[in-house]
């Protein structure tokens, strides 16, 4: 049974938050941080190629690099912690001072963010993206 869309989401990616918050020094390489339960976000044709859909409330934002191809990244941008706003062509864009992330790996294309967005596992289940 999926539950708990936001809370589940966000403690999944809490450590992701945290660890920018605090600073510390993540990369690209850190390993994918699972959700703490399997959370339903939405169909996945909400989710354009080449684009994307930040879900406010579970604090993630999930990309479509390639025809089925589904990643999913903490929303928080790395810089200040503002929601990032959306994702074009093939990047995630923090509105609040220009930085733009890689829809493919969460890597930093554009400061003043220094550092990657976190990922978290996705997929994709009877049409609905699946957190977890
Ligand atoms: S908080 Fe995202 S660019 Fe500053």
């Amino acid at each position: 049974m999926l539950t708990g869309v936001g809370a589940a989401a966000a403690g999944g990616l809490a450590g992701a938050n945290s660890a920018a918050a605090a600073g510390s020094a993540a990369t690209a390489a850190d390993p994918v941080t699972p959700a703490a339960d399997p959370v339903a976000l939405g169909p996945a044709a909400d989710i354009p190629v080449g684009g994307g859909k930040v879900y406010g409330t579970a604090m993630v934002v999930v990309t479509q690099p390639s025809a089925g191809d589904f990643k999913a990244f903490t929303s928080i941008c790395t810089h200040w912690g503002c929601q990032v706003a959306a994702v074009e062509n093939d990047q995630i864009i923090c509105r609040c001072h220009g930085s733009r992330f890689s829809a493919t790996d969460g890597s930093v294309l554009a400061g003043p963010a220094t550092l990657p967005l976190g990922s978290t596992a996705v997929a994709v289940k009877d049409g609905q993206i699946i957190l977890g």
